[in-house]
């Protein structure tokens, strides 16, 4: 085994307030802020080895190796932390998701919190949190939320130094709940990289930009008061937007697929029933389910009767990213 290894762990994590579209697409310098959760029980595991005789570098992904655009990301990735090391040392790089990667749960941002804490331990730097958060955004843009514990606010930030996501709450400050429904994905969707470089295409995204301040107070106070119904309404809300962007791209890019537009109408009805639950969607078809923890069951049991779902994750509020002692 090469001296120079480390291994981490990461959690995906949901956003509540959307990250879309850049001000600067190299360094991932976001157009506003964002607020998500870390997702407990899903993670990256990632082990990277410096070593000087290495000649180049090696990415496998769950027991697989990656070539072309995927190892290119890591080896770019990989260069900024050998030049914060001042070292030219080429890595292994072996990571494993104990998620399904084919069900379509963005994975990029446990894959970079996990790279970016295993690559600066193992070639030496010993970085702050706010070092790795700014140093994981290099990688995926909300790569940056996945840094540190629980409930978690992007600050834009107007240089690489200072972008660059803190706690608003620990993971025991709320029993809320992510329920993803995982639907049945039917082509290769535009990535998001690609995707913030559309989103300014878009008349509307001016508007949701100039407008996100408003919700990030909205949700952040709902996250700190624990109130539910102001924070379904500022979530929905919020995923709309983004999704009104995408789709009024040049491309425009559609990720819906019919079960995530009925959940999308069933939501806000189950919610004036009585019970407590809201949907947010990413790049993605799946539809996230936020909830208190109480009213899991009761949200499985409604989504059973919606055609077109494979299976239903849970995750609650997670911690933050982390060196593991397993090797
Ligand atoms: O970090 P990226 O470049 O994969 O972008 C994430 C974009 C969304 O998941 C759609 C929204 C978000 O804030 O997580």
């Amino acid at each position: 085994m090469p001296a120079y290894t480390a291994t981490a762990l990461a959690h995906p994590n949901i956003a509540f307030i959307k990250y879309w579209g850049n001000r600067d697409d190299v360094l991932r310098l976001p157009q506003n802020g964002s607020i998500s959760m870390n997702l407990a029980g899903l993670h990256t595991h990632t082990r990277v080895s410096f070593d000087p005789g290495y000649e180049v570098d090696t990415f496998s992904l769950n027991n697989q190796a990656q070539v072309g655009a995927g190892l290119e990301r890591v080896s770019q990735f990989l260069d900024i932390v050998r030049t914060m090391a001042g070292k030219n040392w080429r890595a292994q790089v072996e990571s494993a998701n104990n998620f399904p990667t084919s069900a379509g749960i963005a994975s990029s941002a446990a894959a970079f919190a996990a790279l970016a804490v295993a690559a600066s331990h193992a070639i030496g730097l010993d970085l702050t949190e706010r070092q790795l958060s700014t140093l994981a955004r290099r990688g995926s843009g909300s790569a940056c939320r996945s840094i540190p514990s629980g409930f978690v606010e992007w600050l834009p930030g107007d240089h690489d130094s200072d972008s660059y996501a803190i706690t608003l709450a620990p993971p025991a400050h709320w029993s809320l709940v992510d329920c993803i429904a995982i639907l049945k994905e039917t082509y290769k969707m535009t990535g998001s990289s690609e995707g913030h470089r559309l989103a300014g295409s878009s008349p509307l995204q001016q508007a949701r930009i100039a407008s996100s301040g408003a919700r990030l107070d909205r949700c952040r106070q709902a996250v700190l008061t624990r109130d539910f119904d102001a924070l379904a309404s500022v979530v929905e809300l919020d995923s709309n937007l983004m999704h009104a962007v995408m789709m009024t791209s040049t491309p425009p890019l559609f990720y819906w697929e019919p079960a995530s537009i009925e959940i999308m109408k069933a939501v806000p009805e189950w919610r004036r029933s009585g019970l407590p639950v809201c949907y947010t969607l990413d790049a993605g078809p799946n539809v996230h389910l936020l909830c208190p923890e109480t009213s899991v069951a009761e949200v499985r049991s409604r989504l059973e009767g919606i055609h077109g779902i494979l299976q239903v994750l849970t995750a609650a509020a997670g911690g933050g990213a982390h060196i593991t002692t397993e090797d």
